[in-house]
């Protein structure tokens, strides 16, 4: 593409039109400014910045700790990545739940500090006034349903949630509420495909999965996940494109070696 050429942003009306479609959407997380231009020069549709920064950048072992300043330093660093991409920022644990002033507060903050281009918030019913108050003030919200890891310790496991029919009718239900609220899509984490692909039909706005089969609009992934950075999280929904992590150690084991073996840096690599 020449410089000259405009680049044609994705919106959020854009992915309602894919919806239109039947076009699916491809998103993917990204944490920091070189992984976000990489994805973005790819044409990837949507850049999520996601509190999963908290696990795979930091390394903690839930998404609960990450704070609101430390999702702006991610959440600005991917914008400065990006030209085309429609970016969504997580809402980290705390910054929205039970009072839904303080939610605008740390939701108009995240959109004027970072340029991000939503937010995206865990939860239906509970979190309904929140949801509102923040689309009240023009910001575009994405819901996510069924494993929402904010809540791992009311769940306390990793496994698919809504297998029995009192929680998937609650799904369901949730999912109405936010689309009526006006949120522009759902991310629906590790349900069953069947009922994933039943609230996709019911509703009018793009449903994207994560472990929720194919039967939605678009799918999403963590980025570590999929590049095989991450070793040890394997669950069956996690396709790996790649098996960076040997990658890495391989390319730094031999780094290591030219410098032990003074083969590093040769002539032509010297002032
Ligand atoms: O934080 C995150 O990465 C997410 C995705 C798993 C959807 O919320």
């Amino acid at each position: 593409m020449s410089v000259h050429q405009k680049i044609k942003r994705v919106t959020t009306h854009v992915l309602h039109e894919m919806k239109l479609r039947n076009e699916k959407i491809a998103m993917l997380t990204a944490y920091d400014y070189s992984i976000a231009r990489i994805i973005d020069q790819a044409e990837i549709d949507v850049i999520l910045v996601g509190d999963s920064a908290s696990n795979v950048m930091a390394g903690n072992e839930s998404t609960l700790p990450i704070t609101m300043d430390e999702m702006i330093y991610h959440a600005k660093s991917v914008v400065r990545g990006v030209q085309r991409a429609l970016v969504v920022v997580d809402l980290p644990f705390g910054s929205y739940q039970g009072n839904s002033k303080e939610a605008l507060t740390n939701a108009v903050r995240m959109m004027k500090e970072t340029g991000g281009h939503a937010v995206k918030l865990e939860g239906g019913q509970e979190i309904i006034e929140s949801v509102q108050r923040i689309l009240s003030a023009g910001i575009p919200v994405m819901g996510h349903l069924g494993l929402t890891p904010q809540s791992i310790h009311k769940f306390g496991t990793y496994v698919v949630r809504a297998r029995e029919d009192e929680e998937a009718n609650k799904l369901i239900e949730d999912a109405h509420k936010l689309q009526e609220a006006g949120c522009f899509a759902i991310v629906l984490e590790k349900i069953p495909a069947k009922l994933a692909e039943r609230v996709a039909k019911e509703l009018r706005i793009p449903i994207i999965g994560i472990g929720a089969g194919i039967g939605v609009d678009g799918q999403v992934l963590v980025i570590h996940d999929m590049l095989g950075i991450t070793q040890e999280f394997s669950p069956r929904f996690l396709r790996r494109y790649h098996n960076l992590s040997e990658e890495i150690k391989g390319s730094v084991k031999s780094y290591i070696s030219d410098v032990k073996t003074k083969d590093f840096p040769n002539e032509k690599e010297q002032y």
